[in-house]
């Protein structure tokens, strides 16, 4: 019986040599080492032994099973060690190597300037007001004076909206003047940037562009405070303290007086030319920039807004943003902001 179960455990060995992978393992133990498996097989005739052989037998065959059970162990542990040494074989890395620089990308242009006119704004105790792009005829033109047949009308060229009856893609951020005013009471210290959209296309036009929108109102605003945040703001917009800014008197329906807003050009100092007599290009030689427009809140704006016109004054102004971009970084194409050329967008 001895010499049976040294048989067995030897077949078990080269059973588990063969063995290739974890379950073939386990069959082999089971077959072997089971509940009724060939070992339990064999021990089952261990009763009809006389006593004394029993014990002796009965022993080593217990440490023979043993043996057996820890062969099993030893193979488990060996094919995994296999498995690894696999891996490391093949599935190596170098940890030396440089690393991948991930393409990092960055804001707009027009996105980090509107971020700079909110801190120079802020500085200034303004805050930021925002505004539907698509807006009713209601705010876009009525509530700013501009009623169906004025003429103001055309020269904003509309975008109306098919199939939404007195909606339209706001022409100018001015209507965010009149939401602002119709949920706060004075004193109102706003400004909005963003999109504004007109039927315009060319070098220095393009169907959707930017506006800066500003708005202060309270008691005793006059035409000196106008002129003193306009020009401080343009002063740290171009970083140049030396900047002079120009009023000429204009229309918009929306303020009266109303007034366009010039300010020296930045390039040639107001001097129409640089060193050595060179012509400047970007004034055109004339010394003076068009901003944008500006003036007095008309009185009839706001009380369209629901603020008692003979206790409050206020001033507005309204600014092409894409421009002052452009003057500021000597970009010549409007049109180069929205194209989404990286060779543009990653010079800033
Ligand atoms: N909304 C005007 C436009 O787009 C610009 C403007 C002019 C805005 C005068 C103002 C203002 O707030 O007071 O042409």
């Amino acid at each position: 019986m001895q010499s049976k179960i040294q048989h067995l455990k030897s077949e078990m060995l080269a059973a588990l040599h063969a063995a290739k992978t974890e379950e073939a393992i386990r069959e082999t133990e089971i077959k072997y080492l089971g509940r009724s498996g060939l070992f339990n097989e064999i021990m089952k005739s261990l009763k009809d032994l006389p006593d004394e052989e029993k014990k002796t037998v009965g022993k080593a065959a217990n440490v023979t099973k043993k043996e057996m059970e820890e062969a099993v162990s030893r193979r488990f542990i060996s094919l995994e060690s296999e498995r690894l040494g696999q891996i490391a074989e093949t599935e190596w890395l170098d940890v030396t190597v440089p690393g991948r620089k991930p393409v990092v990308g960055h804001r707009h242009l027009i996105s980090k300037f509107i971020d700079d006119l909110e801190i120079i704004f802020g500085k200034m105790g303004f805050t930021v007001a925002e505004g539907p792009d698509v807006e009713s005829e209601h705010y876009n033109f009525n509530q700013l004076n501009i009623p169906p047949d004025h003429p103001a009308r055309d020269m904003q060229d509309t975008f109306w909206v098919a199939n939404l009856p007195n909606t339209v893609l706001r022409t100018q951020t001015s209507p965010v003047q009149i939401r602002y005013m119709e949920a706060h009471k004075p004193p109102v210290r706003i400004i909005c940037m963003g999109k504004t959209f007109r039927k315009d296309s060319d070098a220095t036009h393009s169907p959707m562009f930017h506006q800066l929108e500003g708005l202060m109102v309270d008691e005793a605003i006059s035409m000196a405070n106008l002129k003193a945040i306009i020009t401080h703001t343009l002063q740290q917009i171009f970083e140049d303290p030396s900047i002079k800014t120009r009023f000429r008197v204009s229309f918009f329906p929306f303020v009266e007086p109303g007034m366009e807003v010039d300010c020296t050009c930045p390039i040639c100092h107001g001097e129409g030319k640089l060193p050595d007599n060179v012509p400047c290009r970007l004034c055109k030689q004339c010394g003076w920039l068009e901003i944008g427009g500006a003036g007095m809140v008309h009185p009839k704006v706001l009380k369209n807004a629901g603020y008692d016109s003979k206790k409050y004054t206020g001033f507005a102004f309204g600014f092409g943003l894409d421009r002052m971009v452009m003057i500021k970084h000597r970009i010549n194409h409007l049109r180069l902001f929205f194209e989404n050329d990286l060779r543009f967008i990653r010079q800033f």
